[in-house]
């Protein structure tokens, strides 16, 4: 077998090496441009788990490479004067000089023929080849010339970054957030091998413009980062090395595959660094075809299995570097936050750290963190303790007059079983156990404001005096009975309307017994849903009447808290999203105008409304689609209903139009509760696959959101928040007097299973190189 490659990286170098080691007899050629010695940039770094896959896949340079690499455990966060050192990390770096070096050596070793100073222009000459292996890096030159086949995406990020070197001595990963007279600026540094290390400066555009930075040369701007990190560099230099400022190229290849071309590393996929993955993805790439070389009876079947088998992880890898990214392009948006919680974000930012996690790792961070948010509660006027705090979750929260005992929320759900409008016993069980169960607030499903402003013939309403009582019989259990708060939600389903119930098929049109449907334009849902009616100024005062009633009726029922559905494609939300409003009036095109009659109703509300009770606006912060609302216009949105009185936005986002492209994934909405909360400085709730109480205490903990929503958890679990409280030991958690000896047991039960749940992850939690090589230079006498 004939296999040339074309690049001499990580992804060449290491790809050359396993095939080789697999085919002893297949004549293996690596061609790189440059010569043997040559490389560009400092160090790269690697994670203990990347080392072990190495371990197993080639072991002599696997001890080469961890015979020359720098350790640690920590990572440090500074920022205004504070450091922030958690540990448990196992990291190690390298020089990507003596990387390049070593896996040319063991290539060589194998037999695999290393031509340099080869710069390949045309693969042609590879026609003879049974496998072209395409490593060439970032800006590959064979995937732009099948840019058609391949179908690179390149997403040129906003921040600029260079990449230079330091004989400062560091021992931990270490984040500098650094304030200047022109803006914020960030280096990313690590040491990777005795007096060496590589420092990677970020910062905004406009940062960088007012520093001055455009136009000069390398030295003059390492000159500039010198003075500006001058006090933590302690008179060590910045090296340079081609270290230009660039923007990062976020770069996703539909097609990898080509013939018996195939790309590897870069030339196919990028992942920011500030998460180090991209010489393990390179690494890792190899060893995926490796694998699939080996099992597949053809070359070609092998690219395709290598295709069809790495894809998920790339894309999982470069998913997390996208979220770590938009939080560093972000930083601004933390700049007033208390340093342990600007650190605690730091941390947590890429989702893989969580609250959990981190309080086994490094109790005491976590425990300041506690504190700092306990702290913020006191200044609320609650009388919490802030020496021995309770989990974030666990913290009250006061909206207006409203005090909530915890964070935890019962989503909005739709229960499809009201009849005519009124909630029944199942209504009542559904809203009682989980009021019962512990959560602090618990929303009403979309209540509808009129019969013909209903969802499904199954939607609750309140627009008559039966439907009233009925939820005042809900109300008053919910009072008597839990500590829980309850948030009536009223919509209008606008051109949703009139359409089965879920379980019969989600927003599908009634094929009998449906009614006139009214929208912001007269643009079906699914081409062969009803055509809506384009509302009119009489259609608008109609309903904002409709929505006063039903909001004087909830007061009478005795809700807590109103809060107003503007989201998921319904009445309201039509007129936001600029793909279902195509007006030319005062009420469509501009963002204020499609705003327009949403603010109204809101005003209208918020008049009625009484002034010492919350409301809050459930938004669709994205319509995840071309042409549609993106996170940008969610603030402005966030901040137009604040400017109106909202104390709350709850942030969701799509089910605008029916061919949306949501990117789901853990938590994947609260990306969005972060941007509308931190710019529009506007409290928010957040909602959308968030499952565990780890994770509501490593958004709350971050300053992501104020409240956390769980819609499906609840489903099954009415009592979601009262086991959070066992095993966070929040023993003020409210339980009905019935349910006590219950609530004894699971607190006294839990303080076992959590140490032995703690005990068994320390256990499972395989020593870090770090600590295994300071167990082993430790002196005897100190044993
Ligand atoms: C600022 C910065 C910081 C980074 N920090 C880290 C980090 O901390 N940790 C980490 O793991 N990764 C880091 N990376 C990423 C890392 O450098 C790359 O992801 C990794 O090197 C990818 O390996 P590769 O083999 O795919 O590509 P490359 O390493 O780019 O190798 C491609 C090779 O192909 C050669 N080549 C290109 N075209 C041709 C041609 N036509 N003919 C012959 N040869 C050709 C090039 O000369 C080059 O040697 C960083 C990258 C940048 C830009
Ligand atoms: C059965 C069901 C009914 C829902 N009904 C409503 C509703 O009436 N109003 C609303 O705003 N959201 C509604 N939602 C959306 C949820 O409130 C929540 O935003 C969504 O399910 C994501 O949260 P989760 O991942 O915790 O389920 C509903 C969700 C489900 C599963």
């Amino acid at each position: 077998m004939k296999i040339a490659i074309i690049g001499g990286g990580p992804a060449g170098l290491y790809s050359a090496i396993l095939l080789k080691k697999q085919r002893p007899d297949a004549e293996i050629t690596v061609y790189e441009r440059n010569r043997a010695d040559d490389t560009f940039g400092f160090g790269v770094v690697f994670s203990d788990a990347t080392l072990d896959n190495f371990e197993k896949y080639d072991s002599p340079s696997y001890r080469r490479i961890t015979q020359e690499f720098a350790y640690w455990d920590d990572i440090a966060v500074h920022f205004r004067g504070t450091v922030h050192r958690v540990g448990g990390n196992g990291f190690c770096g390298c020089s990507r000089r003596k990387l390049l070096l070593i896996l040319q050596e063991r290539a060589r070793e194998l037999g695999v023929t290393l031509t340099f100073e080869a710069d390949i222009e045309d693969e042609a000459r590879f026609a003879d080849a049974d496998l072209v292996v395409l490593a060439d890096g970032i800006n590959s030159r064979f995937r732009d010339r099948y840019i058609e086949h391949f179908q690179p995406e390149v997403d040129l990020r906003s921040n600029v970054f260079a990449w230079m070197g330091s004989t400062r001595p560091l021992d931990a990963f270490t984040f500098i957030f650094q304030e200047t007279e022109w803006g914020p600026f960030i280096a990313h540094a690590y040491q990777y091998e005795a007096g060496r290390s590589t420092w990677i400066f970020e910062t905004d555009p406009q940062t960088f413009k007012r520093a001055g930075l455009e136009g000069l040369n390398e030295k003059q701007s390492a000159d500039r980062m010198a003075g500006i990190f001058g006090w933590f560099l302690e008179g060590h230099q910045l090296l340079t090395n081609r270290s230009m400022w660039r923007n990062f190229p976020m770069i996703r290849s539909k097609r990898w595959v080509k013939d018996n071309m195939v790309l590897l590393g870069d030339a196919k996929a990028t992942a920011h660094f500030s998460i180090g993955s991209g010489t393990k993805l390179a690494m890792e790439d190899a060893i995926a075809l490796a694998d699939a070389m080996q099992r597949a009876p053809t070359v070609e079947a092998a690219l395709r299995q290598y295709e069809d088998g790495r894809r998920e992880e790339v894309e999982k890898t470069q998913h997390a570097a996208d979220v770590s990214l938009v939080w560093f392009e972000h930083v601004d948006r933390f700049w007033d936050f208390d340093p342990v919680q600007f650190a605690f974000g730091v941390m947590t930012r890429a989702k893989a750290i969580t609250y959990d996690n981190l309080t086994l790792r490094a109790p005491d961070f976590v425990s300041e963190v506690d504190k700092a948010f306990a702290k913020q509660v006191r200044a609320q006027g609650f009388d919490v303790d802030v020496e021995k705090p309770v989990a974030p979750m666990f913290q009250p929260l006061r909206l207006r007059e409203m005090e909530l005992a915890n964070r935890a929320v019962v989503s909005p759900m739709c229960m499809y079983s009201a009849k005519e409008g009124v909630p029944g016993d199942f209504h009542l069980v559904h809203y009682g156990s989980r009021a019962t169960g512990g959560a602090g607030l618990i929303f009403t499903e979309m209540t509808c404001v009129s019969r013909d402003a209903r969802i499904t013939p199954g939607c609750t309403g309140l627009w008559n005096d039966e439907q009233e009582a009925a939820w005042r019989r809900i109300v008053d259990f919910v009072h008597a009975n839990s500590a829980a708060k309850i948030c009536l939600q009223l919509g209008h389903a606008g051109r949703k309307g009139a359409t089965k119930l879920m379980w019969d098929g989600m927003d599908r049109p009634l094929e009998e017994g449906g009614w006139d449907v009214l929208s912001a334009s007269p643009i079906p849902y699914f081409p062969d849903s009803q055509v809506p009616r384009e509302m009119d100024r009489a259609a608008m005062d109609a309903v904002k009447a409709a929505f006063v009633q039903a909001a004087e009726r909830g007061e009478a029922c005795g809700f807590d808290m109103l809060e107003l559905h503007s989201a998921h494609g319904y009445l309201l939300a039509s007129f936001i999203s600029p793909l279902t409003n195509q007006r030319s009036d005062a009420y469509g095109g501009s963002l204020a105008n499609r705003l327009r009659f949403p603010l109204e109703v809101f005003e209208a509300l918020r008049a009625a409304w009484p002034s010492h009770k919350p409301m809050s606006v459930r938004i669709s912060a994205t319509d995840w689609a071309e042409g549609g609302i993106t996170g940008d216009d969610a603030v402005v949105v966030a901040r137009a209903f604040a400017e109106a009185g909202v104390d709350l936005v709850d942030v969701s986002t799509g089910q605008t139009v029916r061919d949306a492209q949501p990117v789901y994934g853990r938590m994947f909405q609260t990306p969005f509760s972060e941007q509308v909360r931190n710019e529009a400085r506007v409290a928010t709730m957040c909602v959308g696959n968030i499952t565990t109480s780890d994770q509501v205490n490593t958004i709350l903990a971050a300053g992501r959101a104020d409240l956390v929503a769980l819609a499906r958890p609840h489903l099954v679990d009415p009592s979601f928040t009262l086991k959070a409280a066992a095993w966070y030991g929040a023993e003020a958690v409210f339980c009905p007097p019935q349910y006590l000896p219950g609530k004894e047991q699971i607190f006294r039960n839990s303080v076992r299973d959590r140490q032995d749940f703690d005990d068994l992850k320390i256990k499972a939690k395989p020593k870090t190189r770090a600590e295994l090589k300071a167990e082993a230079t430790k002196p005897l006498a100190a044993e």
